[in-house]
């Protein structure tokens, strides 16, 4: 029997709770330099066995707990996501919880065949981002590090679109020295095509990909660059915390975003809570700790537990981590950090 639901709960700094983000694998078929460098991700790298990650019912039950809690959107997440077998059963499962009112996920694409991305439509999936930093091979190949064929994910953008997923969104991580030039090509490339591309400036999240300051390529001088070739201006927010800024196209061509976390952050309006494969819940993308609920349910903790449980660690949350890196300009807990694959971004 669903509790009836509450009005959010509030953290430590008066943020509530409503959002889930759902790490549902830590693999992935990229190694992406900037987030699973081989060095470090290589062929000893030991994943996550299959009997340690959460089962699909066992997301689903605390999905549903975060729901009562005041959660509105789920974020189904990986590593690569549509590496997990049967996700169309939790996309369904998931849609049917009472309160969720968003679910999408955010995919690097490689996998989204037509007939997938049709069964998750139908399964009830409402929005697809799709991660894609360059749009010409060497580049796309440099920073995925598996030589996969850029062609591949922009058919798999193409096959989201088809089956009527609306204003897909199409994250770009830029990093100086990578891929500035991959700016003004995807702004090019995606303009009036009705997906919302949205730049994001490399973040020094996790402890393996050797962020440095002078790589950031800021929101602002994304946005000029832009500017000079395709006029923009700004928009107001969809809705509050939206992490990206929104700027539409003058001539009409839609609109463009940017997630400035870095030089301009958005910790004061944070409602979002990470659950990792393994059930633990982070409650900032770079914490160096979670909270475990896998055991606590195996153990056969009851609704009413695990709703404590979820009550206690959001009620008890005081991260804000980006803004405190900009007011220091220096990165701190870096060796311990949780990696982006094992909650997702
Ligand atoms: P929408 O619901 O479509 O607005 O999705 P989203 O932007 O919240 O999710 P997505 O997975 O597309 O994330 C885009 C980028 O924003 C990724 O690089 C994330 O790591 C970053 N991001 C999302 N949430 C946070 C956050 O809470 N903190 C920080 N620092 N970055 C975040
Ligand atoms: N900085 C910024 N964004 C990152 N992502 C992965 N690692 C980083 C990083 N260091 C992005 C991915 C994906 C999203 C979930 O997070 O490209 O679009
Ligand atoms: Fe995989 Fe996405 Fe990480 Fe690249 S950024 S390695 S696609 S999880
Ligand atoms: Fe939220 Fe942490 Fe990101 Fe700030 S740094 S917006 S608290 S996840």
């Amino acid at each position: 029997m669903i509790e009836k639901l509450r009005d959010s709960i509030e953290d430590q700094l008066q943020r509530p709770l409503r959002d889930l983000r759902v790490s549902v694998t830590d693999r992935c078929n990229f190694r992406c330099v900037y987030c699973m460098p081989r060095e470090v991700f290589g062929p000893g790298y030991r994943f996550v066995p299959r009997s340690e990650l959460l089962r699909l019912e066992e997301i689903s039950r605390i999905a549903r707990a975060f729901a009562e809690q005041g959660v509105r959107k789920i974020r189904i997440t990986g590593g690569e996501p549509l590496i997990r077998r049967d996700l169309e059963r939790l996309v369904e499962m998931i849609a049917a919880i009472e309160g969720i009112e968003d679910i999408s996920m955010t995919t690097n694409a490689s996998m989204l065949t037509r007939e997938r991305a049709r069964s998750l439509h139908a399964a009830g999936l409402k929005r697809i981002n799709i991660s894609l930093d360059a749009l010409d091979q060497p580049t796309f190949q440099r920073i995925n590090d598996v030589e996969f064929p850029v062609g591949r994910v922009l058919q798999g953008i193409e096959h989201a679109q088809a089956v009527g997923f609306n204003r897909v969104k199409i994250n770009a991580v830029i990093r100086r020295g990578f891929n500035e030039h991959s700016i003004l090509q995807l702004a090019g490339h995606f303009r009036g095509s009705g997906a919302i591309l949205r730049f994001i400036e490399f973040m020094d999240v996790g402890s393996t990909n050797r962020w440095q300051l002078d790589e950031v390529v800021s929101a602002r001088q994304m946005a000029d660059i832009i500017h000079a070739e395709f006029p923009i201006v700004l928009v107001s927010p969809n809705y509050r915390g939206e992490v990206a800024k929104r700027w539409r196209y003058l001539d009409g061509a839609g609109e463009v975003g940017f997630i400035a976390s870095v030089t301009e952050p958005f910790c004061g309006d944070c409602a979002r809570a990470r659950l990792s494969a393994v059930g633990k819940v982070y409650t900032c993308l770079f914490a160096t700790e979670g909270h475990d609920l896998r055991d606590l349910i195996r153990e056969g903790a009851s609704d009413k537990v695990l709703a404590r449980r979820i009550r206690t660690i959001w009620m008890s949350r005081e991260d804000r981590y980006s803004e405190l890196r900009s007011s220091t300009s220096a990165t701190v807990n870096r060796a311990h950090r949780v990696e982006m694959s094992h909650i997702g971004g």
